[in-house]
Formats: C-alpha cells, structure tokens, sequence
C-alpha cells in the first residue's frame, strides 16, 4: 500500500456494536486513522476518542471538516433520524448511512407498516390510532394476545405484548395518557400476534442493490429460556440454522427487494445497511420491524465473519457500486454473550472494576467488545447496563459457544450478569 492515498474515518456511537466496526475497520490496509465519538475503553484502545456526543451533528460535522475526515460511519439510530446523513452530505463531507427520511423506515412504525402495505410486504395486520378511546374500543372487538407499538423511537422499550383489557389499558395509558415515550406515543399501532422464531437480516443497499448478509439471533429477553422483560440484546449467534435456503429466498424477493424498491418509488433512496427483523410463522417469514442501521449485538457476531475489506463495502454503498463487489464471509460460527451489570434492565451501579482482560487476551478467536465501559485511573470500570459482549468464533456454533463461555469465565467485576443460554436454540 506504499505511497497510496489512505483514509481518516470517524465512526459515530458508544457501544459493542460501534467497538465491532471500529474493529473491523482497523483491518483494512485502506486506512490510516480512526477516530470514535465518543467511543469507550475498548474503542480507545483502537481508536482515538473525541468527546462529543453521538447526536451533537454539528459539533460532528466540524470535527469531520477540521481533521479532513475521508469517510464518517453512523452507528446508532438517533442522529440518522436527525438528519445527520443529510446535513454531511450537505457540506460535502462524505457519510456511511441512510438519509433522514429513509431512516423514518426505523424512526416511524407508522411509515413503516403504511410501506409494508403499499408494496404487499408481509407482515402483521395492524390499525393506527391517535386517540387511546378509539384504540381502546377497537382493541374490545379483537382477541388476545395484540401487540402495541408507540409509533416513535422508544430504544426498545414502546413495544407492548398484552393478554387482557388490563393491560391493553395499561400499555395506552403508558403511552398515550403519560406519554412516557413523549412524541414517540402520539400515534400508536395495534397489531396480530404472531408466533414464530426470529430472525435478524441485516443487508447493504446502495440504493438500487441489495446485498444480504448472513443471518443471526439477537436474545431480548433478560434471563434463560427467553423470560423477563426486554433488554437491548444479552447476547447473539450466527448463522441461524433453522433460517433456510426457503426463508431466505421469500426473504430477497417478497421483502428486501420490494422495500428498497419501495423506498425509491417513495423518493425515499436507501443507502445503508438495513435491517429487517424478521418472524418465520407458519406462513412464511414476516417482518415485525425494520431497523435503518447494525443491530447490537448482531453486529459482534456477523463481522468477524466478513471476509471482504469492510471499508470497500462502505465505498461502494456510498457509490452506488455494490455490484461490482463480491462480498464474502466464512464458512464459521460466531456467538457473543453479553455481560451486563446485575439489576439490567431495571436500576444497576455503575463505576466496578473490570478485571481479567488481559487473560483473554492470550486466548485466539475470541475478543471482549467493550459497551458501558470507560477508563479511569488506569482502570476500566463499568458505565453502563450492557457492560462487554465476549464474542467468539470457530468451524460451528458448538465450539463459538464453548469458547465464549470460557472466555467469559476470566472476566469478574462485582454483580456482573449474564444468559446461560446464548445460542442454544441453535444446537438443540
Ligand atoms: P419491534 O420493535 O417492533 O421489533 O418489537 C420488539 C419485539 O416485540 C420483537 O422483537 C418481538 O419479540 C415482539 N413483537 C413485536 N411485534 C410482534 C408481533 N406482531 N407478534 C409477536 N411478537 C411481536
Ligand atoms: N438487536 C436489536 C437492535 O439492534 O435493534
């Protein structure tokens, strides 16, 4: 690579999944420096950290013009739904992520669903209602389980599975009345339960290509056999063995090609990596949300199987050149079991040191990508509710699993707490 023109590259966000890309990106011989805002104790040993906030655009933005940044990568969802895209691309900086009104696919469950339908897309019957009365009547005349979603942004936390009027009552007052999730509640939808298995997609689209890459299992729930409350992911494999040749193909023809397809038609071009979040019912897979973004953890398990230079993909979205690249994975197993502080996701302390990641260090196929973690006298302590995701890969999943596990036998910090069934639906 002597004498070639190299990158500066600035990725956006703070957790397992920012970690993972920042990883990923230090492979290719593409590029000369990385900077992450605002990253954590993990990233920084990668990456140098500058302290500004994921979704402070315009402090970004001159950050990105000051240091004559060639490429910015967007990681989390909220600066996206900003226009963050949007407002680079105006001052002629060059950005990795859909536009404001192609991430409303995520930031709108409303737009999404009015999509999914205007393009035969499927996925659950649904209603919107802006007043919880009206919601409340309609929800009289249908059986349960229904599901309830607060059309905005809620991190997770606007989906509500309910069994009775009770908590129907509950999960509108919760939205509606209290407006818990602010303008996120305005408007809610009511929708089938379905049942099924779920599934992670995640593709590359450079607007008019659709690259999908290999399947995972993000696990929401905070303890063993998928019990308890929702949590932002405690862990996650690849690939899915029950998703099959089938799924795969209903998946490209009657949902990934029509979405992109979709968007377009909508004057919503899509460049980015989308992700459909997917439930495979008795009548085939349906989608229960899209996502405008890398999910996390998924994220942790699907690139360290990327064969292709990450950076080159990026370009090529950005290009509209997707189908001159051939993007190639291993044939392998990844599994990342997150570690998270005891009490997640209700209230948990912050600031325990971390110890034993050294010891990791000297084992092979296996890394510890930091979350809530940060570095204090020389110290990593904690900082957060999903602390570190041990993720580790092998010929199958049975191995990955076994090697996590041991990893994540080194590590101790105080009421630390993780599932003991990643990725068991997958052996069984
Ligand atoms: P969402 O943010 O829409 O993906 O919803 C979060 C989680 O709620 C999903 O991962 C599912 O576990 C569950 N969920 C959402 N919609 C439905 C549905 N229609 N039927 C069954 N479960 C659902
Ligand atoms: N793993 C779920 C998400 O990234 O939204």
């Amino acid at each position: 690579m002597k004498g070639q023109f190299k990158m500066k590259v600035l990725v956006i966000g703070s957790g397992g999944r920012e970690h993972t890309l920042v990883w990923k990106i230090t492979q290719s011989p593409k590029v000369s420096q990385i900077y992450c805002a605002p990253g954590n104790a993990g990233i920084s040993k990668l990456a140098q950290c500058i302290n500004i906030d994921a979704d402070n655009i315009e402090k970004l933005a001159n950050f990105a013009k000051k240091e004559k940044i060639d490429l910015t990568v967007v990681g989390p969802e909220l600066p996206l739904s900003r226009g963050i895209v949007n407002e680079f691309s105006e001052q002629g900086l060059r950005i990795f992520g859909p536009s404001k009104e192609a991430t409303e696919i995520e930031s709108s469950k409303v737009f999404s669903k009015y999509l999914m339908k205007k393009y035969n897309i499927p996925t659950a019957n649904y209603e919107v209602f802006k007043n919880s009365e009206k919601a409340f009547n309609y929800i009289k005349q249908q059986a349960f389980p229904l599901v309830i979603k607060a059309d905005g942004l809620a991190a997770g936390k606007g989906v509500f599975i309910v069994k009775n009027m009770v908590q129907a009552r509950d999960a509108l007052d919760t939205l509606m009345e209290e407006k818990k999730f602010g303008e996120a509640g305005r408007q809610v939808i009511i929708e089938e339960f379905l049942e099924g298995e779920e599934v992670s997609i995640l593709a590359f689209s450079d607007g008019r290509n659709v690259v999908p890459m290999v399947s995972s299992q993000d696990h929401k729930k905070i303890y063993d056999n998928d019990q308890g409350p929702n949590t932002g992911g405690m862990g996650a494999y690849s690939p899915v063995p029950f998703y099959n040749h089938k799924s795969e193909k209903i998946f490209l023809q009657k949902i990934l090609i029509p979405v992109i397809e979709g968007l377009q038609k909508e004057g919503r071009e899509y460049k980015g990596v989308i992700y459909a979040g997917l439930i495979l019912t008795k009548d085939g897979p349906k989608v229960l949300e899209f996502n405008a973004r890398f999910g996390d953890p998924e994220t942790q398990v699907i690139l360290p199987r990327l064969k292709t230079d990450l950076i080159d993909i990026l370009n090529a979205v950005i290009d509209e050149t997707l189908h001159k690249i051939n993007i190639e994975w291993e044939d392998n197993a990844a599994v990342c079991v997150v570690l998270a502080s005891g009490g997640y996701p209700g209230k948990y302390q912050k600031g325990k040191v971390i110890s034993g990641l050294e010891r990791l260090k000297k084992m092979e196929d296996i890394i510890v990508f930091h979350a809530g973690s940060k570095l204090q006298d020389n110290k990593v302590i904690t900082s957060g509710g999903r602390v570190l995701g041990i993720t580790a890969w092998a010929e199958n999943i049975t191995e990955a699993k076994k090697k996590a596990y041991e990893g994540m036998e080194k590590i101790y910090f105080e009421d630390m707490y993780y599932r003991k069934d990643i990725a068991t639906k997958a052996i069984k």
